[in-house]
């Protein structure tokens, strides 16, 4: 039982009996100043103001068919929810979106502004009117990104339906490339088969030399595919030797409210015959109703790119190889772990992009921020060779939940002297362990490792090596 969102739950059952009286309040302030001589010209009101904002900004998730409880889009419905919507958006959990202010800016960024903020405080403030649909005010667009074309789509090979004895069922598919060619995959984006329980795609490569290795893995658990947690290895499963750990590279992730990407600067990965992706699922149970779902990704290709890219998994081999050197000790709640390098230096450059070549360096276009779920804070900065220091992308509140990757709005060039630095704050604590949701009886001290109760520490680093150029 996940004792999270029973206390979640709790919480917001709270807030909805408080926000209940709070909106009956309301609503009779409404109509009193509407008998009082009807709107004011300059009224802040659902229809002339507030619906583009939620349009835009949360009912991609917030609709009756979709992830979040309550929808968005529904004056009459949502209204009890005034207060943990207030509550929410000025804690500014809502819309989720990671990354503080205090990196580079971002594409695709789905935060409120403080106008925004402020417009829907007044709003509220004065009672929450609903207007005159006549009224209605031209809708926003916010950069979700999109492909601009499909080239192949792969889908789960049946429908799966998630079990609810978990509240979140995370599982891993094989698909297999359904190509004879090579080819790169230049765009990505998701399509969740069922909008109710799917949280999260997330999609990753394997080389020729591995496909029977994960073809098998299909036989692990009952039922389609197979549980895996953090990563697109099986939780049920451990290698026989070195030889056969799973080598995966990362190719894209979706959730609510992306539309795509297509990779920058006419940039993609290669995809051998005979390769496969696995597709993992991060399924929500919580919704009422039929869950069971067929999920696909949809990627544009290119035969002829212009650059080669690789996510670049960032993180300290030695964490990999000697667990306990990522110590995270029982019961403290600031435990960091850094790890800087050249990128030629990185683990990943050794043994997933042999075939780059790093040695003018590299543009970094994204990341992919990986921890479990006792990770706090998550930080990546730039380390020029003459010694600056720039931070590049600072999570302060992490949530495993809510992971998704961030594009850059402008590469940034790496020289083959700069470093990339990688720090993950943890939480060792009985306080985080309630919120994630991964209940313990005892602590105990954790350290790397893929499965639920290990801790992990990597940017997925999307970069363009400058020496093709
Ligand atoms: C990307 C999908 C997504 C978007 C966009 C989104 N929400 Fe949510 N929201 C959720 C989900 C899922 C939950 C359930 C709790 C969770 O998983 O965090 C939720 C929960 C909530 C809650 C319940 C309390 C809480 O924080 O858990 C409120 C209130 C809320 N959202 C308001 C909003 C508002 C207002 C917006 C837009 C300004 C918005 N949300 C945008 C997905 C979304």
């Amino acid at each position: 039982m996940n004792h999270h969102k029973v206390f979640i739950f709790l919480i917001a059952l709270i807030l909805l009996l408080l926000g209940c009286s709070e909106s009956n309040r309301q609503l009779s302030e409404t109509s009193e100043s509407e008998s009082l001589g009807g709107q004011a010209e300059d009224q802040i009101t659902y229809y002339s103001h507030i619906k583009p904002i939620f349009d835009a900004y949360c009912v991609d998730c917030h609709n009756t068919d979709g992830i979040a409880p309550f929808p968005l889009d529904e004056y009459s419905v949502f209204l009890p929810y005034l207060d943990p919507i207030m509550h929410s958006i000025n804690q500014k959990t809502m819309p989720p979106w990671g990354a503080s202010d205090s990196g580079v800016p971002f594409k695709y960024d789905q935060r409120l502004t403080d106008t925004q903020l402020a417009l829907i405080t007044q709003w509220v403030d004065e009672g929450a009117v609903e207007g005159a649909p006549e009224s209605e005010a031209p809708a926003l667009t916010l950069d979700k990104g999109g492909l601009d074309r499909v080239d192949i789509t792969l889908s789960l090979p049946t429908v799966y339906t998630p079990t609810r004895d978990r509240l979140d069922d995370y599982r891993c598919f094989v698909l297999p490339w359904p190509l004879e060619e090579e080819n790169n995959i230049i765009g990505f984006s998701g399509v969740p088969g069922n909008a109710k329980s799917v949280h999260h795609l997330v999609a990753f490569k394997i080389e020729p030399d591995q496909a029977e290795l994960v073809d098998g893995f299909e036989e692990i658990d009952d039922g389609p595919g197979y549980t895996c947690f953090g990563d697109a290895n099986p939780s049920n499963w451990e290698p026989d030797s070195l030889a056969d750990t799973l080598v995966y590279s990362f190719v894209g992730q979706w959730a609510p409210g992306q539309d795509g990407t297509v990779f920058p600067q006419r940039s993609g990965q290669q995809v051998k015959a005979g390769s496969r992706i696995i597709l993992q699922v991060h399924y929500s149970t919580v919704a009422e109703g039929d869950l069971s779902d067929q999920s696909s990704i949809q990627l544009m290709l290119d035969k002829d790119i212009e650059r080669e890219s690789i996510y670049l998994p960032w993180f300290n081999l030695a964490w990999y190889l000697q667990p306990d050197s990522m110590l995270i000790p029982a019961g403290q709640d600031q435990v960091s772990h850094i790890f800087s390098g050249k990128l030629s230096e990185s683990a990943g450059a050794r043994y997933l992009a042999g075939h780059l070549d790093f040695s003018e360096g590299a543009y970094l276009h994204a990341i992919f921020p990986h921890m479990h779920t006792l990770g706090r804070q998550f930080t990546v900065r730039h380390l020029s060779s003459e010694g600056q220091i720039t931070p590049i992308l600072h999570i302060p509140e992490y949530d495993f939940n809510w992971q998704r990757e961030y594009h850059l709005q402008e590469p940034i060039l790496i020289r083959p002297d700069d470093q990339l630095e990688l720090e993950c704050v943890w939480d060792n604590t009985m306080e985080q362990r309630l919120k994630s949701g991964l209940m313990v009886e005892e602590l105990f001290d954790v350290s790397w490792g893929d499965g639920t109760y290990d801790e992990m520490c990597i940017g997925m680093m999307y970069l363009t090596p400058v020496a093709q150029e």
